[in-house]
């Protein structure tokens, strides 16, 4: 689904700045902690992307229930050439999870991505959340490893698929000029 869409269960799914998806990111992924927490690396660049699924209104005021984010960062193994993108922060309220909005915001990042340009996009993924991701493209890379107090995870990646431009209007059908 793109950006900016609705979806048949009322969500709107739309690109929002870092203080629309940081509660949400706090309350499921860093419960208990401070907010200063909720706060990552590269959140407020100007190539970063926020997406959030709200519900409850279709004019960027509902509750957002669903989040994910996308900022240019390199992935832990070597490579050189274009740039990388790393997924961070998804989480969806637990009252509204496998509803499809989890896989609506990763898809409308991917979409955002590749308006962007870019080599690949990369993630390190919850073990439970690894089906999103593979239903996504993602392909696993590497051993499942322990974040402490978090628990398994796996290296995920995928290419970019970048938007080709548009053709250019060819402009009048040959032939067509008066003479
Ligand atoms: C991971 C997370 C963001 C997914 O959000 P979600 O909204 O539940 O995601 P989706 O609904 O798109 O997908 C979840 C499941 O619902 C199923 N589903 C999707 N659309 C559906 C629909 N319309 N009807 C029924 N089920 C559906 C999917 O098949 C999927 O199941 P699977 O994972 O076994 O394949 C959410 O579970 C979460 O916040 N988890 C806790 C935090 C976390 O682990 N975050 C990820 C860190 S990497």
């Amino acid at each position: 689904m793109g950006v900016g869409v609705v979806d048949s269960g009322g969500a709107v799914i739309e690109v929002v700045g870092a203080e629309a998806v940081r509660p949400l990111r706090l309350a499921v992924l860093l419960p208990g902690r401070p907010p200063a927490d909720a706060v990552y690396r590269g959140d407020d660049a100007p190539t970063t992307v926020h997406v959030a699924a709200r519900v409850g209104a279709g004019d960027g005021t509902g509750e957002v229930v669903a989040v994910g984010s996308a900022m240019v960062e390199d992935p832990p193994w070597p490579r050189g050439g274009e740039r990388a993108w790393r997924v961070r922060g998804m989480a969806a309220r637990p009252d509204v999870r496998d509803r499809g909005l989890g896989g609506q915001v990763l898809g409308a990042l991917l979409d955002a991505l590749a308006e962007r340009g870019g080599a690949l996009v990369w993630c390190n993924a919850r073990a439970p959340a690894r089906r999103l991701y593979e239903r996504a493209g993602f392909a696993a890379r590497g051993e499942v490893f322990d974040v402490p107090g978090i628990g398994p995870h796996v290296t995920m990646w995928r290419t970019v698929l970048t938007v080709s431009a548009p053709e250019p209007d060819p402009g009048p059908a040959a032939g067509a000029h008066g003479g």
